[in-house]
Order: structure tokens, then sequence, then C-alpha cells
């Protein structure tokens, strides 16, 4: 069984926790797409890890994880992460892959990121970034002017890097930024390469294998697919593409091989940087969902921006995708609230929206129509079945469904791996 989970809102659903726990049942785990931005958090007994680059089945000894063509790399950010896990008694030898042919983050794409949003921000229109230097790789690999996992390790690569740093200094004084000394860089690339160089490969034949033996894959999207490049809330969006399709292209595995789409949602939504939010809000509900939820960036330690659940936003993630199923997360968060709201649908200029507005300057202006559900009062965090929750918290899952088209395979009720509902299996 090929799973593809994606994140089906703007990212940090706890898809770190549910790759967790559906590596039980995958051999091979691998990140099609993004870089260092992302933060996937997976709690197991006392321990918490927040993985960035790492495929969060590197956690399960003996899983095979690969970090796709389609990620952006920064080999000194995944030096430090890996020494991070290793200290940590994680043993990584001979099952972490990486692909020739992944992008190279440089140290000057991670100030021009910085630049570009300074300059954006004196126009009003910063993104928000995490400012590590994904929309610029991501740039330069559209340009055909980047540098590849395969490139970092040649021979050839101080003269690569001699080529692209000059034009790069030139970007940079432009945008009033300081120039990179070469033989600095250098230094500090090529030392971080040696380190990775053990596990650099063409990743492609690898998972070709695996798909011929039949041994099970788990792609771990990144981000969400409402900061998808093509589908998000541009531009006020990531560099990559964080739906399904991005799984493909991001590995190399053919469409046809995949079995099953997971989409990761929260019982509410968050958003972190800037760009169009429907149902934030702005009040005390708000803040109580920051709270309850702890919602602080586990990348840039950024409060999130919290708001009801969006169902337009899962329609049109589940449309993108070919959710097969949900993994509804936190719904414990909710247990204290008196009322909790869902939007149902949109309205513009008082119209009915039937789908996704394509500008952000549009769903700036949507005006979200809600549906009213009781809250349960009750703590959720501890029961052990489907069938032992309070019957308003089992009718609000049951509402998601039915208007969102999807069932939930998964329901999670806490950070901890031991916090999850298998769903159909409890449900009769
Ligand atoms: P990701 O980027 O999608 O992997 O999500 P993050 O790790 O950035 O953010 C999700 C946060 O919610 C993390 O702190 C998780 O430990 C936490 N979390 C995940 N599932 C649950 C849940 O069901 N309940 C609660 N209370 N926390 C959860
Ligand atoms: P995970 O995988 C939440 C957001 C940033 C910003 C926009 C562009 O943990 O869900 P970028 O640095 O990618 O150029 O920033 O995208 N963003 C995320 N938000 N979770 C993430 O990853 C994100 N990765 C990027 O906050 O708004
Ligand atoms: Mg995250």
């Amino acid at each position: 069984m090929n799973t593809i989970l994606v994140g089906a809102q703007w990212g940090d659903e706890g898809k770190g926790k549910i790759i967790d726990v559906l590596t039980e049942e995958a051999a091979w785990i691998v990140r099609p797409a993004g870089g260092n931005n992302a933060g996937h958090t997976v709690e197991v007994g006392p321990e918490r890890f927040v993985l960035h680059l790492l495929p969060s089945g590197i956690l399960h000894p003996g899983k095979k994880c690969v970090i796709g063509n389609g990620v952006v790399l920064d080999p000194a950010g995944l030096v430090e992460e890996l020494e991070g896990v290793t200290s940590r008694g994680i043993d990584v030898t001979g099952r972490l892959f990486i692909s020739d042919r992944a992008h190279v983050v440089c140290p000057y794409h991670k100030r021009l990121d910085g630049r570009v949003e300074a300059a954006l921000k004196k126009q009003g229109g910063a993104i928000g970034t995490t400012m590590r230097g994904i929309g610029p790789t991501y740039s330069d690999k559209a340009a055909r002017t980047g540098i590849r996992m395969c490139d970092l390790m040649s021979a050839d690569f101080p003269e690569i890097l001699r080529t692209r740093i000059d034009s790069k200094n030139r970007e940079l004084a432009a945008l009033g930024g300081e120039p990179f000394d070469f033989d600095e860089v250098l230094a500090s690339m090529s030392a971080a390469a040696e380190k990775l160089r053990a596990h650099v490969c063409d990743t492609v034949p690898l998972l070709f294998g695996a798909v011929e033996r039949k041994e099970s894959i788990l792609f771990e999207g990144a981000q969400g697919v409402m900061l998808d490049l093509d589908f998000g809330t541009y531009p006020f969006v990531t560099s990559s593409s964080a739906a399904a399709g991005g799984a493909c292209t991001g590995s190399g595995v053919a469409p046809n091989c995949i079995d099953r789409v997971v989409g990761v949602v929260k019982a509410y939504t968050t958003r972190v940087g800037e760009g169009p939010f429907p149902t934030e809000l702005f009040d005390a509900d708000g803040e109580k969902l920051r709270e309850a939820g702890r919602e602080y960036g586990a990348t840039t330690g950024r409060p999130r921006r919290c708001g009801w659940f969006d169902a337009v936003v899962a329609r049109w993630t589940r449309m993108l995708c070919g959710v097969d199923e949900w993994a509804l997360t936190k719904l414990d968060v909710l247990d204290g609230f008196d009322e909790i709201k869902v939007c149902t649908a949109y309205e513009l200029d008082g119209r009915t929206l039937t789908s996704f507005p394509a500008r952000a300057s549009d769903v700036a202006r949507v005006k979200p129509v809600y549906e009213t559900f009781p809250g349960w009062k009750t703590e959720t965090g501890n029961v052990a079945s489907f069938g032992e929750l309070p019957q308003k918290a089992k009718d609000y899952v049951k509402a998601l469904e039915e208007i969102t088209g999807a069932a939930t395979g998964l329901l999670s009720i806490g950070p901890r791996r031991d916090s999850t509902l298998v769903l159909p299996a409890h449900r009769a």
C-alpha cells in the first residue's frame, strides 16, 4: 500500500504525528517537497522531536527514509539535524537516502530570502516566509541556475559555486545585502557535503525496486495544500508543490503506483505568515485556540493565526488531492468551547461561491457562512475508542465528514503516538 499524506490546510496540521503513526505499516518514508521551512513534531512518551528535513519515519528503527528530488536541501541544516537525532540515540546508518537531484539551499539563498522579504515589506506585501531560503532556491531551480546535490558532491563544485556566487553577490548588492566571500562559502558547504556524501544516491531506482517488491511507501507531505505554489493563496504560498501531485514529481514514483491519499486536517484552522484566512478569529476564541492548541511555530516559534474549521478549504483540497480519508487532528483542543463553528460556504459580493477564488484579494474579501455546533465540554484526550467520545464530539466529527464528503480514518486526540483512534474499526 503506497500512501501519500498531505497537509490539507495551511500547514502544521499534525502531519509529523500522523506519519509517525502510519510508519508502523510502511517500509519506506519519503519527503518529496519543501525544505527546512517544515517543522514536523513527533511525541513519543516523554520525548519530543521536531523534524525539518529528515522524514519523520527516521525515528522508527529499520525504516528506510528518502529525501526526494523535489526537496530543497540546506546541507548545514541537515547535518545539524542529523547530529541532533543521532545524539538522541537514533541510528540512521544505511537507511537514509538523499536524492542526487535535490536542489541545494546555499547561504546566499537564505540571505536573499531576507532581503526580498524586506523589500516586499516596504511595499506592504511581505509573505512572512520562514527565511530558510526556500523561494530563492526554487527560483534558481526553475531558472535552471540551481546547484543540485550531485553538483555539490562533484570535483568541479568549486567552479560551479564560483560562477553562481558572483551573480548572487550582484543580486544581493542590488537589494542592499552583504556579499559572500567565496572561500568561506566553499569551505562551509564542502564540510557539510562530506558529512552527507554517504547518503547521496540516485533514489529513483531504489523506490522503483520498493514498488516492484511491494514494500509500502509513505510520502510525507510538507506544508499544506493552501500553501501550494499552484493551488494555494498565491502569492502567499511556499514555492513547492504541496498537493498530492508533488509526491510523484518530487520522488520519481509514478502516479499509478499510488493506492491511497490521506489528508491531514486540524479540527479547526491555523496559518503562520501573511495571506488571507477567511475563518481567522481575532477575539477570545482565537486566543483560546492558540493557547489550548499550543499554536506556536515548530520552525520559527511565531504565534500561529487561529480560526474555525473551513470546509470550503477542505473540499478544495479533497478535490485537488483525491483525498480518500482524513486524519483529523487536535479534536481535544476544542474540549473547552461552548460552541464550535464550521464554515460551510463563502459569499462574495452577494453570491455564494462554488469554488475557491484564484485571487488572494478575493479570498481576503469573502464572508464565511457558518454552521454552529454545541461544544461537548468534556476532556477527550484519554478516550480509548471513538465510541467513548461524548456524543456531541462524535456528532462534530460526523458533521465534518458530511460537509467535506470524505470519511475520517484516523482521529487524533493528543500529541502523542498513542493518542490516536483508528476509526473504521471503532465506529460500527
Ligand atoms: P506538522 O507540521 O503538520 O507536522 O505539524 P506541527 O508539528 O508543526 O504542529 C502540530 C502540533 O500539534 C505539534 O505540536 C504536535 O505535537 C501537536 N499535535 C498533533 N496532533 C495533536 C492532537 O491531536 N492534539 C493535540 N493537542 N496536539 C497535537
Ligand atoms: P509544515 O510542513 C506552516 C509558510 C510560511 C509563509 C509561507 C512561505 O511544518 O506544515 P517559505 O519559507 O516556505 O517561503 O514561506 O509558507 N510555511 C509554512 N507554514 N507550516 C509549514 O510547514 C510551512 N512552510 C512554509 O509561514 O507563510
Ligand atoms: Mg509544522
